[in-house]
């Protein structure tokens, strides 16, 4: 029987793995554009190929695959525009986070608490001038929030209409090792 390519094989659910984020490359896009959510998650994040097709276009974007031992195992993009949710400017110092989304084979299994701190070490890494990282997710979507939250995101207390899924909370997280969020941040999105 022929393998699965590399960046598609399943990962051992038992074993430990090394998960770590990186850029979309050539050789990853098909796996990454393989990725799926269950139906009923698609209203939060959208389809993959979409993504992908509208961060081509955008100079601001950058799409981010999560690879769990080499595998891909979900996908997000990191925004760099100052204006990019709920239409407020955090400034330049600002990066979204829109969509985060494990593979619905992967979910449960630890990969989304340990892609986020990849994801954190990452923008550490190659963009250590961004000092704040925003997102905006769904009320109803009570798996991500708890997530989120236990990654240091605050609720800004802001909400925002109009998403696909309904009503959005405006999360705020700080980065570069500056502690809670600052009082401004929380402001800015309130306001
Ligand atoms: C949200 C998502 C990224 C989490 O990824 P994951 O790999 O399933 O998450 P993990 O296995 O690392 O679990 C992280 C935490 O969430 C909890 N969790 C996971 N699924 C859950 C669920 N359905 N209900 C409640 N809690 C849940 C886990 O218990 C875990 O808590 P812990 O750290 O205390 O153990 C993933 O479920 C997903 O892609 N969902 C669809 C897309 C989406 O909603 N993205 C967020 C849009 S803003």
């Amino acid at each position: 029987m022929a393998l699965a390519p590399p960046h598609d094989r399943m990962p051992d659910p038992l074993a430990p793995c090394s998960v770590r984020v990186e850029p979309v490359t050539p050789a990853l896009r098909a796996a990454v554009e393989r990725l799926r959510v269950a139906p009923a998650q698609r209203a939060q994040v959208g389809d993959v190929p979409v993504h992908l097709a509208q961060a081509a276009r955008d100079p601001c974007s950058e799409p981010m695959a999560i690879l769990a031992d080499g595998i891909v195992v979900g996908f997000y993009r990191l925004d760099f525009a100052t204006r990019t949710v709920g239409g407020r400017d955090f400034g330049a110092a600002c990066v979204a986070l829109r969509p985060f989304l494990v593979d619905a084979r992967w979910q449960g299994r630890g990969l989304g608490r340990r892609a986020l701190r990849a994801l954190l070490d990452d923008l550490a890494a190659r963009h250590p001038q961004r000092r704040l990282l925003l997102l905006a997710v769904d009320c109803g979507n009570h798996a991500a929030r708890a997530l989120y939250r236990r990654a240091g995101f605050v609720d800004s207390g802001a909400l925002l209409p109009g998403g696909r899924g309904g009503p959005q909370h405006l999360l705020l997280r700080a980065l570069g090792g500056v502690g809670e969020c600052p009082a401004w941040t929380i402001s800015a999105a309130v306001s």
